[in-house]
């Protein structure tokens, strides 16, 4: 299939267009810089130059590649800091979410693409009260804390335009929270450079609940979205989410630093502000059984235990 990737350079993408280009699909990736489109082509796809907030470009960038489908992988989270001022960091994702995804979708639905897969989110996104493990029939968040509510907007709108699209197949992946090659979740990656530092405590009694999925296996269903599955959410989370309380101490063991420090929650919320908090406490996981299901995804890091052993290090894609 002949497939145009919006994000091709990233995180994801530099793990998703080898899986895509070895699985037989001709792609083309959109960047917007002259040397990460060098390193696209060096991946095996074409490269595609446009900035995804300037409609024209994006109209231009997928008319001239004719996909059959179209991947959205943007987001711009390499300069997370904190969750303090949640939306305030999240403001340029939140605007790939609504302004590009739109910008997207026209482009998609003007070069007859049929298929449309879209990265989305879950975990803080799902109602933050209940028991077991949170299903696409679960309702989104009605209440968020006050500095997360732009982000949950966006991706609302993300998925509503998606799956409601007219005259195109729309799929939006809420994935779980990423770790493997290339993320910050790596060794020597920003994040485990926290925990090695004891910089970032499990918070009062830790008991959020966190969805964790491989990279690789994030990718992977990318790809099976392209071919399986009617439109609609799917929940892409590995098989056991875990509370903060219990992944924290075993990725601080996973990377050999020392165990995380314990904070109550009044000093979690003077360093993470009341999301910070929320995340620590109150979030829940979620369950992939559609995915399985109706995508035939399955992932190879069932869960957080083997992924942080043996996941963290860059191995070969494919
Ligand atoms: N579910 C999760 O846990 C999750 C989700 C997303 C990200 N993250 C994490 O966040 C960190 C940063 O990842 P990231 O993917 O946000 O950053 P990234 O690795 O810098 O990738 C961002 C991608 O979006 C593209 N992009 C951004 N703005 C664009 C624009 N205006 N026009 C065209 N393309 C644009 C970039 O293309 P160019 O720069 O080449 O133009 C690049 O391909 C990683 O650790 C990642 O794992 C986690």
């Amino acid at each position: 299939m002949r497939v145009f990737v919006a994000g091709g350079s990233g995180a994801m993408g530099k793990r998703l267009v080898p899986q895509l280009v070895g699985a037989g699909h001709e792609v083309v990736a959109m960047t917007r810089s002259g040397p990460k489109a060098a390193a696209l082509r060096a991946l095996g796809a074409e490269a595609a130059v446009a900035d995804a907030l300037d409609r024209d470009a994006v109209l231009a960038a997928v008319e001239r590649a004719e996909p059959e489908a179209v991947i959205h992988q943007l987001t711009a989270l390499s300069e997370l800091k904190s969750f303090r001022n949640f939306d305030r960091e999240f403001a340029l994702t939140n605007r790939l979410r609504t302004e590009g995804t739109d910008h997207l979708l026209a482009a998609a639905r003007a070069a007859g693409a049929r298929r449309f897969v879209a990265q989305s989110y879950g975990g803080w996104t799902y109602e933050r009260t209940g028991s077991g493990l949170k299903t696409e029939e679960d309702r989104l968040d009605p209440a968020p804390p006050k500095r997360q509510r732009q982000s949950l907007a966006a991706i609302r709108h993300l998925e509503r335009a998606v799956t409601e699209a007219d005259g195109i197949e729309g799929i939006a992946l809420r994935y779980a929270n990423f770790y493997g090659p290339g993320t910050g979740l790596e060794l020597g990656g920003n994040f485990v450079e926290l925990i090695e530092k004891r910089k970032f405590p499990v918070v009062g009694d830790g008991a959020g609940v966190w969805s964790w999925v491989h990279i690789d296996d994030a990718a992977g269903a990318a790809v099976a979205a392209l071919e399986r599955g009617g439109p609609g959410v799917y929940n892409i989370v590995d098989d056991r989410p875990a509370p903060v309380s219990a992944w924290l101490p075993a990725l601080a063991e996973a990377v050999g630093a020392s165990p995380p420090r314990h904070v109550p929650a009044w000093v979690g919320r003077i360093a993470a502000g009341e999301v910070g908090v929320s995340m620590m406490t109150r979030i829940r996981g979620a369950s992939n059984a559609k995915a399985r299901r109706e995508l035939g995804w399955e992932p190879r890091y069932r869960g957080y235990e083997e992924g942080f052993r043996d996941g963290l290090a860059d191995v070969p894609v494919i």
